[in-house]
């Protein structure tokens, strides 16, 4: 059989139709391979994920777990801390308690006491340390005067602060024991009959014996007191004495004895600042207030 030109052609044709879809065909079984790799790959990743998800899961529980625990814990050690804090201040409490205890079973607690004719104090009481006064402040540079040693510091920057302030002062007379009273008392008695009482203590009930107070004179008395509350001396005193912690005992119209401006009784800064800031005299307070100023004294 013959075939023309024409034929070929058709032949050719179909081949090419034939090959092209074959191709086509093959393209697209190629496609679908990769399509189910791709499919099978995600599966995997997809699997992988979960399992991950998983993991996360379970870790981030056992995370809101610990989380939960350090809560705890804190709260816990924050409330053992505030107990030992609580602790720590009573304990601090309780040895300032002690050391103020301490303190003061060894100060003396006839110094707050109140000897005008009310509290006594026998031959045997004398201050614990007294020191010698000295001369630039006395009037009698040779009389022998002493002062109890644990206001002597507060005694002399007072006449310090005093003298730089253009005022002079001199002590008279400071301590006196249980016998100096009396026979000073006595000498008072003989010239002035019982009117000694009006100014003069027995002894036992002189604030003179606890070696904190102290009588004064000025330039012009002659070594006298009378006349002392007229003068700059005493002006001074009433407007300073306290911040040294000394304190008039007998003031005008006092319960006591007759007005003594000359006479001033140390009772420590606390309590005489507090007296001169109310306006109020030592004899003026109950004890019992009084005695709460023991302890810082000599502070
Ligand atoms: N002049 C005072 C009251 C005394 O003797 O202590
Ligand atoms: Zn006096």
């Amino acid at each position: 059989m013959r075939f023309n030109g024409q034929t070929y052609l058709i032949i050719l044709l179909i081949l090419a139709i034939i090959g092209s879809s074959g191709f086509f065909w093959w393209q697209h079984l190629e496609a679908k391979k990769r399509e189910a790799n791709l499919n099978i790959e995600i599966d995997k990743r997809n699997e992988e994920l979960t399992l991950k998800s998983a993991v996360i899961e379970e870790l981030s529980g056992k995370l809101a777990m610990t989380s939960d625990e350090l809560l705890d814990t804190t709260d816990r050690l924050r409330g053992e801390k505030d107990r030992n804090d609580a602790m720590e201040e009573q304990i601090d409490e309780l040895a300032g308690t002690v050391s103020d205890l301490d303190k003061l079973s060894k100060t003396d607690k006839e110094l707050l006491q109140k000897y005008s004719k009310v509290y006594f104090l026998n031959e045997h009481y004398i201050p614990e340390s007294l020191t010698e006064i000295e001369a630039k402040w006395k009037y009698s540079e040779d009389k022998e005067l002493k002062l109890h040693s644990k206001t002597n510091s507060f005694f002399e920057d007072m006449m310090e602060d005093a003298l730089d302030d253009g005022v002079e002062i001199w002590v008279v007379s400071a301590y006196r024991s249980f016998y100096d009273q009396a026979s000073l008392k006595g000498a008072y008695t003989v010239t002035y009959g019982s009117g000694a009482n009006t100014f003069s203590a027995d002894q036992g009930f002189s604030e003179h014996q606890l070696g904190t107070t102290i009588d004064f004179t000025t330039r012009g008395l002659s070594g006298g007191l009378e006349g002392f509350a007229s003068t700059p001396a005493y002006t001074w005193m009433v407007e300073n004495a306290h911040k040294y912690g000394f304190t008039l005992s007998y003031p005008d119209g006092n319960a006591y004895y007759v007005f003594e401006p000359w006479h001033w009784r140390f009772v420590g800064q606390e309590l005489a600042e507090d007296l001169h800031d109310k306006n109020q005299h030592f004899y003026d307070l109950p004890q019992r207030d009084i005695d709460q100023y023991l302890l810082h004294i000599f502070d």
